[in-house]
């Protein structure tokens, strides 16, 4: 399949005004996509999980206008006119308007909120631009005619699959946000109907040791992003270990596919949490450097390996571009470990502060 499968056919409804409004979840990866090329096309395959309570509400206003020369839009958070978003959002349009070509016809009204706080550190690109790529979906739906109630699974998957990759020009990540539990992006050849265009539902068996994961993260550092993703991801082109990185991404996907299976969850920790620090060692070893994470991020991951030490526990750690600790955990454990995050955690977090989430189902609609 070619980007060019998700140029649509001509559109033969006409729609004057209204407005669709969609949540949408972040995720959190387990293998890490870090290093990309071409049209936001990933240098590695990446699985996350899709989180549950971590999520935007967006809401698009939608206006008819006779066809203009620029985009027109406003983009609003917490009811707020918020004009540092819309360089982003500009952008974004840009690069869908070839396959959402009605961008231009109309004018755009942006509300959007999320349920974690603004400065949490914790990303909001994956969530919002999936929850705005479903919202033009949505749109594109009603001009083209598609009702989705009576709509054959056939399209329905096609709409999932353009949804993921809208999002994905939006950001990277994103594409994993609009399905869940576990979602695949970027294309491997032990998975099936992966590709580097958008993320798929993780296509094979996964053990119940994996069903409804926990996730608490804890925030060690609420600031602005020291590094922003795109530099980021620009360290990546030659780098030293770019290309045994990209190799040894494929490589964990692979191994996780028969732990995943398995219910192996000793393999598991070992994957995710080499995962994670790999991600920070590509920072470290990068021109110029960066160590993003904080002294209480090396703190809570020693005092989550000695508690691992000490009682058995499965409980594991997993990193994103920042100092924020995402603590996995299976379902059974939930108790247990949410005593030991309150007890011996919490401490390390600034102002006390964590969120407990765990797996779900990706982007929805909201009536
Ligand atoms: C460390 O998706 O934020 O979270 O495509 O430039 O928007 P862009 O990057 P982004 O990168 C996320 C990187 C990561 C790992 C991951 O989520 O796989």
């Amino acid at each position: 399949m070619s980007a060019d499968n998700f140029i649509p056919k001509p559109y033969s409804h006409s729609i004057e005004n209204g407005s669709v409004s969609v949540q949408a979840p972040s995720n959190i990866a387990l293998v890490k996509y870090w290093g990309k090329y071409g049209e936001q096309l990933p240098q590695n395959a990446s699985v996350s999980f899709t989180l549950s309570e971590c999520r935007t509400e967006t809401t698009l206003h939608f206006e008819k206008i006779s066809r203009s020369e620029n985009f027109n839009f406003e983009v609003y958070l917490d009811g707020k006119r918020e004009e540092s978003f819309e360089p982003k959002i500009q952008k974004f349009f840009e690069r869908v308007e070839k396959y959402v070509p009605f961008l231009k016809e109309y004018k755009f009204k942006i509300e959007t909120k999320n349920t974690f706080p603004h400065s949490s550190g914790i990303a909001s690109s994956a969530s919002g631009m999936s929850a705005l790529a479903v919202c033009l979906v949505q749109l594109e739906n009603q001009l083209l005619g598609v009702n989705l109630s009576t709509a054959l699974d056939e399209t329905r998957e096609s709409q999932l699959n353009k949804a993921s990759f809208l999002a994905r020009l939006g950001s990277g990540s994103a594409s994993r946000s609009i399905e869940g539990p576990l979602v695949v992006w970027g294309v491997h050849p032990e998975i099936e109907g992966s590709s580097n265009l958008f993320g798929v539902k993780y296509p094979d068996a996964v053990h119940e040791n994996f069903s409804n994961y926990q996730d608490t993260i804890l925030l060690v550092d609420k600031g602005e992003k020291q590094v922003s993703s795109t530099v980021g991801h620009d360290l990546m082109h030659d780098h030293p270990y770019s290309a045994e990185r990209f190799k040894e991404a494929n490589n964990n996907l692979a191994k996780l596919k028969t732990i995943f299976k398995e219910g192996d969850l000793s393999a598991f920790i070992e994957i995710v949490e080499s995962e994670a620090l790999q991600l920070h060692a590509m920072m470290m070893a990068s021109k110029p450097y960066f160590i993003l994470m904080k002294p209480n991020t090396l703190e809570i991951i020693n005092n989550i390996w000695d508690f691992r030490r000490e009682t058995g526990s499965e409980v594991c750690f997993t990193l994103d571009a920042g100092a924020n600790v995402h603590v996995l955990y299976p379902v059974s454990e939930k108790e247990r470990v949410q005593k030991f995050i309150v007890e011996q955690l919490a401490v390390f977090c600034k102002n006390g502060e964590y969120i407990h989430d765990q797996c779900g189902l990706g982007a929805r609609l909201i009536s």
